[in-house]
């Protein structure tokens, strides 16, 4: 199965997905990695494990999204690619895309949804008073961070955590829940 891992930043679950998919049995590809921005630092990581690695980037459709989204949905056609996986991709997403996608495009989100959907999770929850957080991965629908969850994992908050030691704990288990719910959902294709 081919999928295509859109990002904006980084890129490291993107990179734990491109290990993943390289190990004997797996059952997807990842055939194109894409990103909003040509500065985005998985793109270097991306071409040099061997992945075509593209920028739609979003700079000359200016406020117009779903342009930039159609352009992103022809390059995605293009290449044959069936799922979509969101990894760092920090744009709002247009119905355009969403509906074009249904059932076939996943976000993970660095907190146990339904709680603290949006930015800044680590910090609210460690602000909250909260001895557990997680990641999550979802198939993406109209409303943000919603839509139907596919896998968790969950990590304590210790007491000297920051949201930065907290985010280290989350994302070595976002990297794992990742691979592991994407190999399951294409396996119930
Ligand atoms: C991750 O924490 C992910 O959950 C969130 O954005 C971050 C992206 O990190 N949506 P990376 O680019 O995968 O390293």
């Amino acid at each position: 199965t081919k999928v295509a891992v859109l990002i904006s930043g980084r890129g490291s679950n993107m990179e734990a997905l491109v290990r993943a998919a390289q190990a004997p049995g797996c059952p997807f590809e990842i055939a194109l990695v894409l990103a909003n921005k040509p500065d985005a630092k998985g793109l270097e990581i991306a071409s040099e494990a061997g992945v075509e690695a593209l920028c739609v980037d979003q700079k000359p459709f200016g406020k117009d999204r779903e342009a930039h989204e159609r352009a992103i949905d022809a390059a995605l056609r293009e290449r044959g690619i069936e799922i979509i996986a969101l990894a760092g991709y920090m744009r709002i997403l247009t119905p355009f895309l969403v509906d074009a996608w249904e059932g076939r495009m996943l976000n993970i989100h660095p907190s146990l949804l339904p709680n603290y959907p949006g930015l800044d999770t680590h910090a609210r929850a460690i602000a909250a008073g909260e001895v557990e957080a997680g990641c999550t991965v979802h198939l993406v629908t109209a409303g943000v961070d919603e839509g139907p969850i596919l896998g968790q994992a969950r990590v304590p908050i210790l007491p000297d955590d920051d949201d930065h030691t907290l985010a280290a704990r989350v994302l070595e288990q976002e990297h794992r829940l990742y691979a592991k719910t994407l190999a399951d959902f294409v396996r119930t294709l």
